[in-house]
């Protein structure tokens, strides 16, 4: 199941900051160090609505799975980027709809794999699997062979990647790595895609973020609506396109929603035809 030599807790670096455990922190979860929640604190001084883009993040990850399985009939999930689990997993969302959905989560983290178990509570009809693996090298999640036992590759897979591609950083560096991914599923598959963005903030802040990216106080890389929409070059955009997280089809949410500054990231969901 890992590639990991040795004891997952020896794997666990306590001291640099990382994205899953400062999620958490933001989620209002305890599996996180101190150096993640100085980390998470030094974004919300530039940011400081970022626990409720976090919050709104998760909300979108729940809104297109039930999108996927109760009306696109989506039985296959390849959730890349997983996060520590928390409430309403991908896994949960989906089986209380089609109990026999079967789920692929992979991460790079060592701490996700070490809280696995909770991502591995599938019901007894579908099957979940986790994998410890790196988004940056597509092929490898592929060569998986865990990954082709869980899921069938000739029926369609909704791919996940919801607020991890932004941790690939370079202009038109997500682009490649999707290509990959999608080229592997067959017509019918899905894109999940969410992403940090400086678009709809002032002008003072977003050069508040270039200077945080440049200083190495976040890691999490921007991308524009053009660039963004491209990571669906290819696919059929579903209604209503390239939104705020906080926007996608959420009309059974509570009013007023989120000014899309306050959220700073996009989400979007393709179907390959
Ligand atoms: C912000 S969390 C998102 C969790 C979940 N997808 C959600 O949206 O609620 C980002 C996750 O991506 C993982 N991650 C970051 N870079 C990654 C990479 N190169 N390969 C695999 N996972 C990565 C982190 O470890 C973390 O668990």
């Amino acid at each position: 199941m890992s590639i990991l030599e040795g004891p997952v807790s020896d794997q666990i670096d306590s001291t640099t900051a990382q994205p899953a455990r400062r999620y958490n922190y933001w989620l209002g979860g305890k599996d996180n160090f101190a150096v993640d929640r100085a980390s998470g604190d030094e974004i919300l001084r530039t940011f400081p609505t970022a626990r409720l883009a976090a919050l709104e993040n998760r909300r979108f990850l729940q809104r297109a799975t039930r999108f996927l399985a109760a009306e696109a009939g989506i039985r296959q999930f390849l959730d890349i980027g997983t996060g520590l689990p928390t409430a309403d997993n991908t896994h949960e969302v989906a089986q209380r709809i089609a109990p026999e959905t079967r789920v692929v989560y992979v991460d790079n983290d060592p701490m996700v794999m070490a809280h696995a178990r909770a991502l591995l509570t599938s019901t007894p009809q579908g099957r979940t699997t986790y994998l410890e693996a790196d988004l940056r090298s597509p092929g490898a999640i592929l060569a998986q062979p865990q990954l082709r036992e869980t899921l069938d590759l000739r029926e369609p897979v909704a791919l996940m990647l919801v607020a991890v591609l932004h941790f690939v950083a370079g202009y038109g560096a997500g682009a490649p790595i999707v290509r990959t991914l999608m080229d592997a599923l067959p017509s019918g598959s899905f894109l999940v895609v969410t992403n940090a963005t400086k678009d709809p903030l002032p002008a003072r802040m977003a050069a508040d973020y270039d200077a945080a990216l440049a200083a190495g106080t976040t890691n999490i890389w921007p991308r524009d609506r053009a660039e963004f929409t491209d990571l669906f070059a290819g696919l059929e955009l579903i209604e209503p396109g390239v939104t705020p997280v906080s926007e996608w089809r959420a009309q059974d949410e509570p009013e007023p929603r989120p000014d899309p500054a306050h959220i700073a990231m996009y989400g979007g969901v393709g179907r390959k035809p």
